[in-house]
């Protein structure tokens, strides 16, 4: 039998039995490699005598058209195996029941933070974050709060070290601080989060929550500050009429300060938001302080703004009807249960916030 013969039936022998692709791929190298079977019959060609050669170099080329397409069909069938016997394995039987399990659910203030996040984002406010252990410099001093002001007391501030230098953020003003100082201004930001006072009775948490808002350019005014509240207020009860009045306050970081009341009513043991005579206080806000601009490096004279700091753990009691605040950070299953949220439903201003 000549060479050519041997080799191809070698081939077609092995071709019989089960491949994978790394075999036919050892295969094919065997062949066509460069010291490969039909490679070395090429270099036969120069050595034959000239009344062979023809006919040997036409053969040599016919079988090896025919075993380089043998080789690639089969190439394609094991390929087109792999890929069903995988598909196969994946296989998962969509009709077969599901395994009974417990749903989690969305604390409501987890739920009221998304809510808030979602009404200020529609109107440009970016979210920001600060860290729940803070300096002394940006909880209280940058904020034109000094040593021995009285303001510092009535934080009833929990210290984490003998000097006196980290603390619990009392409020959320700190991330004012922190923002400004790492960019430039135009500022729109507001900033959710945990805060801390050593104060605890059945209206007092240790931990609670606030919003922090922050609005710096060139011509911000106490109006565009009642404008912003009166729409946030409005969107978040989910109501178009509401009663909401500034009183005088004060606070070291704003000039001036205010304190913002809600009215409402109680109807068959239900809140309701916008109408009758009851006031509660839900934020303080105020025109942002010249001498905290300067220690940000803000130009209090050609930029000023306004800020404002919200109770979120109050908003959620009114808005969901919750009438004692330890009740939230109890982590009674039972209670989450009732008052949680699905977690499918994120909150968005087009969907509705509470549905
Ligand atoms: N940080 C203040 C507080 O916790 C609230 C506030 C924020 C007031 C921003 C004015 C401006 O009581």
């Amino acid at each position: 039998m000549s060479d050519l013969k041997k080799i191809k039936e070698e081939f077609l022998l092995k071709l019989k039995k089960k491949l994978n692709l790394s075999e036919i791929n050892q295969i094919k190298s065997d062949l066509f490699g460069k010291n490969g079977q039909v490679s070395s019959q090429f270099k036969k060609i120069g050595t034959l005598a000239e009344s062979e050669r023809k006919k040997f170099a036409s053969d040599l080329n016919i079988i090896k058209d025919e075993l380089q397409s043998l080789i690639n069909s089969k190439m394609d069938e094991i390929q087109s195996a792999e890929i069903n016997e995988k598909l196969e394995k994946e296989k998962i039987d969509i009709t077969l029941p599901e395994r009974p399990f417990v749903k989690g659910k969305i604390h409501p203030v987890s739920q009221t933070i998304d809510e808030i996040s979602s009404i200020f984002s529609e109107i440009g406010f970016s979210v920001e974050e600060g860290p729940d252990v803070e300096n002394e410099y940006n909880n209280f001093t940058a904020l034109n709060t000094p040593d021995n002001h009285p303001a510092r007391d009535m934080h009833d501030t929990f210290y984490l070290d003998e000097k006196k230098e980290k603390l619990l953020r009392t409020h959320t003003s700190p991330v004012q601080i922190r923002t400004m100082l790492k960019s430039k201004p135009p500022f729109k930001i507001i900033a959710p989060g945990r805060t801390y006072r050593s104060d605890s009775d059945q209206t007092h948490s240790p931990m609670f929550h606030q919003v922090e808002g922050l609005y710096i350019d060139k011509d911000i005014n106490m109006g565009h500050l009642k404008g912003c509240l009166n729409y946030f207020i409005k969107e978040f009860f989910e109501v178009d009429k509401i009663k909401m009045r500034f009183r005088p306050s004060h606070f070291p970081f704003t000039e001036p300060s205010a304190e913002v009341d809600i009215g409402y009513k109680i109807k068959d043991g239900r809140i309701i938001i916008g109408e009758g005579d009851k006031w509660l206080e839900i934020l303080g806000c105020g025109m942002v302080h010249p001498n905290v601009l300067k220690n940000v490096k803000v130009n209090p004279s050609k930029f000023q703004g306004y800020a404002f700091g919200i109770g979120i753990d109050r908003l959620a009691m009114l808005k969901y009807g919750i009438n004692d605040l330890r009740s939230f950070f109890d982590c009674d299953y039972r209670w989450l249960n009732h008052y949680g949220f699905d977690p499918l439903d994120v909150p968005t201003n087009y969907r509705g916030l509470s549905r």
